[in-house]
């Protein structure tokens, strides 16, 4: 398995894998809706053989600056459970801290997201317009994450979820 950013000749082939994902097409309209606005900072993808087998993204929210949106995330029905997704969180957590950004949020299932650091609690004092209890946040810069505003806004294209 390899895990590198996306390129643009992998976007026919993730919005391929995401709908097949989901078994619906929000989600890659979602990715494709994010892309478009240039809210995406990061996006990963996990090949085997050249084939797509996991894909990841990782926008800008619109409040609190500097902090990013982890998801959707997204591994080929048939080789999930394998490490896929996990290697490909690691991988965008470690560019994240690399690059100086404060914190990322996810929302999701906290028994999956616990493992890579996602803490509930601290994203608790957080207002969302998604369920807060299914809200994690790993801090990569603790002096500055204290001072954040408490409001979680997604880029809009999640709004069209
Ligand atoms: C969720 C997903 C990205 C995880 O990727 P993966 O490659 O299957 O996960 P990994 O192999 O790295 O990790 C497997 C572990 O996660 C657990 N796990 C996987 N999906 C989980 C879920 N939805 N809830 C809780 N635990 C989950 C497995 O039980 C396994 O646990 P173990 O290590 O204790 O045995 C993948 O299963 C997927 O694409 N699911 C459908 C789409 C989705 O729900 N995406 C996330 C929301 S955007």
């Amino acid at each position: 398995m390899f895990i590198r950013l996306a390129k643009p000749r992998d976007f026919d082939q993730v919005a391929d894998l995401v709908q097949a994902v989901f078994g619906r097409y929000d989600e890659a309209l979602l990715v494709e809706s994010l892309r478009k606005d240039r809210k995406i900072m990061y996006e990963w993808v996990a090949t085997e053989s050249e084939e797509l087998i996991g894909h990841l993204v990782m926008s800008r929210l619109r409040s609190p600056k500097h902090c990013l949106a982890l998801g959707p995330v997204s591994v080929a029905p048939e080789l999930q459970g394998k490490g896929v997704g996990s290697a490909l969180i690691h991988a965008a957590l470690e560019k994240a801290e690399e690059e100086e950004w404060v914190a990322v949020f996810v929302l999701g299932d906290p028994k999956y997201y616990d493992r890579f650091g996602f803490d509930i609690a601290r994203a608790s004092s957080f207002s969302s317009p998604y369920p807060i209890e299914f809200t994690g946040v790993s801090v990569l810069d603790a002096a500055n994450f204290s001072s954040l505003t408490r409001e979680i806004e997604y880029p809009s294209a999640f709004s069209k979820l």
